[in-house]
């Protein structure tokens, strides 16, 4: 009998055994080196992705019918951004149907694609219209809402309400349980949590349980994290504080001043507390990485007028401090000024990743993402409505993009890793940038400044162009992306020249990277710069030589 017993519990540890090896392991952020990098299936992974209409997702038919899964496959994504609406997983208090994110994952399995999933639960765009129906009928009496200055009611759940937080909180746990337990093979990677997090119409939230909290002392975190990080805060928080006298007790107006900045770190903080219960919880069940994004403050705009308190750059600390369990804030970009954008969020606990940007017909992010990933070396980059993606257009920017780092990836992930990779980029009012390697300068430019090419002379043509430069060895370099010329120059000055020993352009399309051509004579100017053209994209592999 013993005996058994004992066979049946190896047996049962065998099979158990065997469950276990058929899970992939999580995945996970890392730090590796000088890069914190999202690493699926033990190894460093770089989302080339886009994120879909809100409403595709909610009708696996529709998808279908619209042969989107195909599009995305035939655009060379690797991951698609798909959101998970609350008031379709939980149709009625407490029953959940998890049908259309299981075919979605299938899906996404099938054609080797994994999945970022967007928890559209108390907040989307700053609204609260996720909310499931058997909730909205009780909004502002089960469910407190916030209320505006004038005491009049905005239809966003109130972040200072424990039973809109809890409610929330056990979807978004019943949703990860239901993950851990049908995705062993980590389809999905990662999962943002809410939307667009932000008050609108009114700085804060003027609700009874807002009103006392905003004239309470601030908790006292706050007033230690200040202290503990000084100046090391983002500015415009430390400014607020110094300018009061850097007080170590009082309420929000006592420690920051009157006015919309303090209302919004307060908000902001609050709304972290909320959203750091619900991750906490989430993660507790399945610990998959989770992020939330941020929709800008641009335009001059103040608080109030944009989704503000919401996770963006000046507001970092606030986020970081309540909602340890956030990994990153991420921002959604649909304003020029990329450059300076995504440097506001590549910050040394940050690591950059573009959850959305503007697609339409933009063909700057095919640039973009180089950009990015060189620069700042991004996690990924993912283009907003990316549905419309029109794969078969010859020389389609993101495809193209996306094809070239998809073969250069791990070069790219292990460069980030090193510190061996940089970015440059390149409009109107930045033609020109010098990357400094060791000795050898590279001389970067926009393509269109030498005139070769017809829209050369139609400034209105000079759409953003950008490449990432990749050290492989010494004097040897990759550099891909589009419309950049570069040349050489030694930065001793002792008459070193540096000049170019061959350039080969490597055939993207092949996953081996195998040489192509080697260009030479009239593509590399006989010899005195390499090339990608503008409204063109590739991959070259430069070798130097040095003499005196
Ligand atoms: C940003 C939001 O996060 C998206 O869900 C979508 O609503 C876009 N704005 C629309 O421009």
């Amino acid at each position: 009998m013993k005996r058994l017993f004992l066979l049946l519990a190896a047996l049962l540890g065998l099979c158990a055994c065997t469950e276990l090896q058929r899970e992939s392991p999580l995945p996970r952020l890392e730090k590796r080196g000088e890069a914190t990098q999202l690493i699926v299936d033990d190894k460093p992974y770089l989302i080339l992705g886009g994120e879909l209409w809100n409403s595709t997702a909610s009708s696996s038919a529709y998808m279908e019918r619209e042969g989107i899964w195909g599009r995305l496959q035939a655009t060379g994504l690797n991951t698609v951004l798909l959101p998970v609406y609350w008031e379709l997983i939980e149709p009625e208090e407490g029953v959940f149907d998890f049908s259309m994110l299981d075919e979605a994952i299938a899906e996404a399995r099938r054609r080797d694609m994994r999945l970022v999933l967007l928890w559209f639960g108390s907040w989307k765009n700053s609204m609260s219209c996720y909310a499931p129906g058997w909730m909205k009928r009780q909004f502002g009496t089960t469910y407190p809402l916030v209320k505006n200055r004038e005491g009049r009611t905005l239809e966003i759940l109130s972040p200072f309400e424990e039973v809109n937080c809890e409610q929330d909180k056990r979807a978004f746990v019943a949703l990860m349980t239901h993950l851990k337990a049908t995705d062993a093979e980590r389809t999905v990677v990662m999962v943002q949590v809410e939307n667009e997090i932000g008050m609108l119409q009114s700085a804060r939230d003027y609700s009874e349980a807002a009103n006392k909290a905003y004239h309470e002392a601030v908790p006292q975190e706050v007033v230690d994290y200040l202290k503990e990080q000084g100046e090391a805060c983002r500015p415009r928080l430390y400014e607020a504080w110094r300018g009061q006298g850097c007080p170590e007790a009082g309420d929000w107006e006592a420690l920051f001043g009157p006015g919309l900045d303090t209302e919004e770190f307060f908000m902001a903080y609050h709304f972290a507390r909320y959203v750091e219960q619900i991750a906490r919880a989430g993660k507790e069940v399945y610990p998959l990485p989770m992020y939330v994004n941020a929709a800008l403050n641009s335009r001059g705009r103040k608080a109030g007028e944009y989704p503000s308190a919401g996770p963006l750059s000046h507001l970092w600390d606030l986020w970081h401090l309540a909602a340890p369990s956030i990994d990153f804030l991420a921002p959604d970009i649909y304003d020029p000024l990329f450059p300076e954008w995504v440097a506001q969020y590549d910050l040394p606990q940050n690591p950059l990743f573009i959850p959305e940007i503007k697609h339409e017909p933009c063909p700057e992010n095919g640039a973009r993402v180089f950009y990015a990933v060189g620069r700042h070396k991004a996690l990924g980059f993912s283009p907003y409505a990316i549905d419309d993606v029109t794969p078969d257009v010859p020389r389609y920017a993101l495809k193209e993009a996306y094809a070239v780092l998809r073969a250069i990836a791990p070069e790219v992930l292990s460069a980030q890793a090193a510190g061996r990779i940089h970015g440059v980029w390149f409009d109107q009012a930045h033609t020109e940038q010098v990357v400094r390697i060791g000795d050898i300068e590279l001389c970067c430019r926009h393509d269109l400044t030498l005139g070769w090419s017809a829209e050369a002379a139609h400034p209105e043509l000079w759409s953003e162009t950008a490449a990432l430069i990749v050290e492989l060895g010494a004097g040897e370099f990759l550099v891909a992306g589009t419309g950049v010329v570069l040349t050489l120059r030694s930065y001793r000055e002792d008459g070193t020249i540096v000049g170019i020993e061959r350039i080969e352009e490597l055939d993207y399309h092949d996953a081996g990277l195998p040489v192509l051509r080697r260009l030479n004579g009239d593509e590399d100017h006989q010899g005195r710069h390499l090339r990608i053209p503008f409204g063109q994209y590739g991959v070259q592999c430069l070798v130097c030589y040095t003499y005196r």
